[in-house]
């Protein structure tokens, strides 16, 4: 087990990319705090990782990650419950309607930015003083986007909260190497999740819609499939594991080769 007993906080666990990595990570032995904004999606995850016969431990925490009282609240919950902190997952993330940024209303650019990356500078810190006051070799992995590499018109928001976690990563990668806690994220591209259907914006796509916007995305992806859950939470799972000892700093891309640097 790649993960045995590592005590790990997974944002946005409730679902998609997070339920995904609260899955492998069970199967992986590790203890689960699952944070989400969403009581009936987390609810859903815990019925999920009961019907895989894990026998993870695990607690779910509701809350809002964008809000620097709730997730104090996670951190301590977790503590209190587990003893300690071996990994955080900055997962929960939210889209924008597709917007020109000449209409782009200033609520949505700031929900934007707060949910996206405002969170990841939360939730990292509390975890780097945990890990710092443990003195042990933390792993705080965050899920960006490969709109945070290439910019997607009508997503401004969406890509500046994410190149802002790519470059978050590498700035407290440099600030933590001396304590040996490693600071990395993964970059998905097409993944299959809710958010891809159009909840992230309050809507849902019906099939039709979805396949018609999946044969346009196709060509681009080198792979000629889209992502699901499970590819990203297997790097997320390596990132968080022995084997990626030496990686710190990094921005992965997951994207069957839609991106490519
Ligand atoms: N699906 C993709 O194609 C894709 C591609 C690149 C990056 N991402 C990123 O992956 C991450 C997960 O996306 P997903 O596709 O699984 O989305 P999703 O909408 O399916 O799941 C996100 C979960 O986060 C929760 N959440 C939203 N806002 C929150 C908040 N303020 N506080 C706590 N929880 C909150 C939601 O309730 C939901 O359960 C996001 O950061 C997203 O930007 C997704």
């Amino acid at each position: 087990m790649l993960l045995k007993d590592r005590v790990a906080i997974i944002t946005g666990g409730g679902r998609g990319i997070g339920r995904g990595t609260a899955l492998r990570f069970a199967r992986e032995g590790a203890k689960l705090a699952l944070v989400d904004i969403e009581q009936a999606h987390l609810d859903e995850t815990a019925r999920e990782l009961e019907a895989a016969g894990s026998g993870a431990e695990h607690i779910l925490l509701r809350g809002d990650v964008s809000s620097s009282a709730d997730v104090q609240g996670f951190f301590d919950a977790t503590v209190e419950r587990f003893g300690r902190l071996d990994i955080l997952v900055n997962n929960a993330g939210i889209g924008t309607p597709p917007v020109p940024i000449i209409n782009m209303p200033e609520e949505a650019w700031d929900r934007t930015l707060s949910v996206n990356l405002k969170s990841v500078f939360l939730c990292s810190k509390l975890a780097a003083l945990q890990f710092i006051k443990q003195k042990t070799r933390g792993r705080i992995i965050s899920v960006a986007s490969q709109a945070g590499k290439t910019g997607y018109a009508y997503l401004t928001p969406y890509c500046a909260s994410k190149a802002g976690i790519i470059l978050f990563t590498q700035a407290f990668a440099k600030e933590l190497g001396a304590q040996g806690i490693n600071v990395n994220c993964v970059c998905p591209g097409t993944i299959d999740t809710p958010l891809l259907r159009g909840a992230g914006v309050g809507l849902k796509m019906d099939d039709a819609t979805f396949n018609g916007f999946i044969k346009n995305v196709l060509p681009a992806i080198t792979l000629g499939r889209i992502g699901t859950p499970d590819d990203v939470a297997k790097v997320i799972t390596f990132l968080a594991s022995d084997e990626a000892e030496y990686m710190t700093g990094q921005a992965i891309n997951i994207t069957g080769g839609q991106e490519m640097h």
